[in-house]
């Protein structure tokens, strides 16, 4: 079984091969209102993940990759290059993964009163065989620290109100952060799903909290957007071609859209920890925001006071995934640093944005923000 292949370049194999095929899944569409589209009556053949929406069905697929080092393709069958209707397949390995899936959920009831307290990942730790035997290595070795665990230790040598005020200022300040109210960044996005090269992008921003991406992708303008409560995705990787974002990933579309205007990002959670970690050997602030029961987020600021990470959390019917988005080269805009590189990781991918002109304070017309239209074939 392989272990070493990058799944996310897989999956780009994957869905562009497919797309140029062009006939696929593309037929069914989202209904025009918000209602989620459902797992087991969009897809084909599910029988374990059942009466889920649809995205967060595809973070469940990511879980399963992350928690076995597997792409797509180790469990799907590779009838996937010629054609997407082939992950409704049941291969042997998506047998065990059924199997796995039920085991997981019993042992859950069983032992953990019913908490998620085991997953996929709990076991395999990136392998798909995990090991019974301990090791040594791991016994004597040295213990890394995992800078985006959601568990934090407080940090009594500064406080949330000091590491907030420092990042306004190090941004720009108050004044000037209230000045800017919108923008439009123009620059270049390259992920598993832009068939290996860079392509253009448009970002459109409003503040306080809504955002559009246009790609101008391979097989056709990508587009994803945030209104200010609702979030679509109309991209060709998706397997809709009109994706309400429900849960997690409305969650995360909200933040995204958020954290474009500084000013906001403290008032949006009821309640802040802080602690400290590093990341590659730099030391960092971790400023950790919850809103009741939700999954909570993790913002890092680096000694200069200005955020280099996010990490935010989707819970889903086979555990929490990660997503964690990098924000580098800050440049001045009107007076406010904005980052001009985002690196953008998780579970089924990773998205580099590279902007190359950022507009501040332009009229952006609000459908710009609104539902698009489903994703076309060019
Ligand atoms: C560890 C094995 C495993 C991996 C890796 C995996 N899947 Fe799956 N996938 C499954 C299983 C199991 C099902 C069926 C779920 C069920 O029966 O409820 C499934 C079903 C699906 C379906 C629904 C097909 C249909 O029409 O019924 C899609 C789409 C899908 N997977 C996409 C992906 C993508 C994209 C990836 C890579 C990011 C991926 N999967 C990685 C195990 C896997
Ligand atoms: C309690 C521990 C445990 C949990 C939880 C668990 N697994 Fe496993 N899984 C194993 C072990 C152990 C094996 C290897 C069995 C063997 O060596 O044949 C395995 C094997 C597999 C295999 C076969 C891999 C291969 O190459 O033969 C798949 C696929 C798999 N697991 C998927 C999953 C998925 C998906 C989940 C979450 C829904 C999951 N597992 C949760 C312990 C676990």
């Amino acid at each position: 079984m392989t272990i070493g292949r990058r799944r996310a370049l897989f999956l780009a194999l994957v869905l562009v091969h497919t797309s140029l095929l062009g006939a696929v899944a593309v037929a069914r569409q989202a209904g025009a209102d918000q209602a989620p589209l459902m797992s087991d009556t969009y897809f084909k053949n599910v029988q374990v993940l059942k009466g889920i929406p649809v995205d967060e069905f595809m973070d469940v697929m990511g879980m399963f990759s992350a928690s076995l080092g597997y792409d797509c393709v180790s469990c799907h069958s590779e009838q996937l290059y010629n054609d997407r209707a082939a992950f409704a397949i049941s291969t042997p390995a998506i047998q065990r993964a059924r199997q796995m899936f039920v085991m997981m959920n019993a042992i859950n009831k069983q032992y953990f009163g019913g908490q998620p307290r085991m997953s996929c990942f709990t076991c395999h730790r990136g392998q798909n065989r995990p090991g019974n035997i301990p090791s040594l290595a791991i016994q004597y070795g040295e213990l890394l620290e995992d800078p985006n665990s959601i568990t934090i230790f407080p940090d009594t040598r500064t406080t949330v109100e000091a590491q907030f005020a420092k990042y306004i200022q190090a941004v720009g300040g108050a004044q000037r952060l209230a000045a800017l109210t919108s923008f439009v960044a123009k620059g270049s996005y390259e992920g598993f799903n832009t068939g290996g090269g860079p392509v253009p992008i448009e970002i459109y921003a409003s503040a306080p909290d809504k955002r559009a991406q246009v790609v101008q992708a391979p097989e056709g303008e990508s587009t994803k957007t945030f209104d200010g409560q609702r979030a679509w995705a109309a991209e060709p990787w998706r397997p809709s071609p009109l994706l309400p974002l429900v849960g997690g990933n409305l969650s995360g579309a909200k933040l995204e859209a958020m954290v474009q205007f500084p000013a906001g990002i403290q008032k949006a959670f009821s309640q802040w920890r802080i602690s400290g970690t590093e990341i590659d050997g730099k030391r960092v602030q971790v400023l950790q925001g919850v809103n009741g029961t939700e999954l909570p987020v993790n913002f890092y600021f680096d000694e200069t006071g200005l955020l280099v990470r996010i990490v935010r959390w989707n819970s889903t019917i086979s555990g929490v995934v990660p997503t964690q988005i990098d924000y580098s080269d800050y440049r001045d805009v009107a007076g406010v640093k904005l980052p001009y590189k985002i690196l953008m990781t998780w579970t089924d991918g990773q998205n580099t944005f590279t902007l190359s002109e950022i507009q501040p304070n332009v009229t952006i017309n609000p459908t710009r923000f609104a539902r698009p239209a489903p994703f076309a074939r060019r």
